[in-house]
């Protein structure tokens, strides 16, 4: 599986996301669609895209009982994304069953990737400590959440590039890592706590990473974009 930039579309309309999408001319990136589009616009946003010749991770990040996501999976599976995820906070079971939710829901066509949220990338340990009562490190953490992904029959999960290493030595290497938490050097970084370089990214082994503000916010989107594509695939 080739390495990619995945831009997170995190706007509110389709009329803003395709104004954006406009500015990067002939290139078609790897969208993410995210609650607030999806849930402004709905899959009418998904069928657009897909027509434009994009592919998409549709991230809602799916967390409630396992027969709740099943169902919910199977509507998804009918939306021809590519990539569509939940929390791996759900446990075991809700993993299980998303992964048989989109699979009955695809039925002979092609799967789309399911990967899961491990923790997200706003999440400092302290306040996984404090907030969570979750009294590990960070990594332990992680790699837990991986491994109970890939026991469930996911293909990967959401992770900060900092720890796409341990994922890989724990889960192997075909196991995907998929990483937002992406800043260039001369960036701020928002509310993001555990940021990493595109460059940086790459030497740690992420499979795809996941840039929003970096590319949305810049002054030249597609430089921004080409930039990064340089920086993490070498292209
Ligand atoms: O603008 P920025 O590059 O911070 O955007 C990161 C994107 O990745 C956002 O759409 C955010 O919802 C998403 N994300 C994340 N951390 C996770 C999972 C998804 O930042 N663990």
């Amino acid at each position: 599986m080739g390495r990619d930039v995945i831009i997170a579309c995190d706007f509110s309309s389709s009329e803003e996301t395709l104004e954006f999408l406009e500015k990067l001319g002939d290139e078609r990136p790897y969208v993410k669609i995210g609650m607030e589009l999806f849930y402004a616009e709905g899959p009418d946003i998904v069928k657009m895209l897909k027509m434009r010749g994009h592919k998409v991770f549709l991230d809602l990040k799916l967390h409630d009982i396992p027969n709740t996501v099943n169902k919910a999976m199977k509507v998804l599976a009918g939306l021809g994304v590519d990539m569509c995820n939940v929390h791996a906070g759900g446990t075991v079971d809700m993993m299980k069953a998303a992964i048989d939710g989109l699979k009955a829901g695809c039925g002979t066509g092609s799967r789309p990737l399911l990967i899961a949220v491990t923790q997200l990338t706003s999440t400092t340990e302290e306040r996984m400590r404090r907030d969570l009562m979750i009294d590990r490190d960070m990594e332990s953490v992680v790699s837990h959440y991986a491994l109970n992904a890939k026991n469930a029959g996911l293909d990967g999960v959401v992770c900060s590039p900092l720890e796409s290493g341990k994922v890989h030595d724990v889960c192997g290497q075909g196991f995907l890592t998929v990483t937002p938490g992406v800043r260039f050097a001369d960036d701020d970084k928002g509310d993001q706590a555990r940021v990493t370089t595109p460059a940086k990214a790459k030497e740690l082994g992420s499979d795809y990473i996941v840039v929003g503000r970096s590319i949305t916010g810049a002054a030249d989107p597609a430089a921004a974009y080409r930039r990064c594509v340089s920086e993490f695939t070498g292209r």
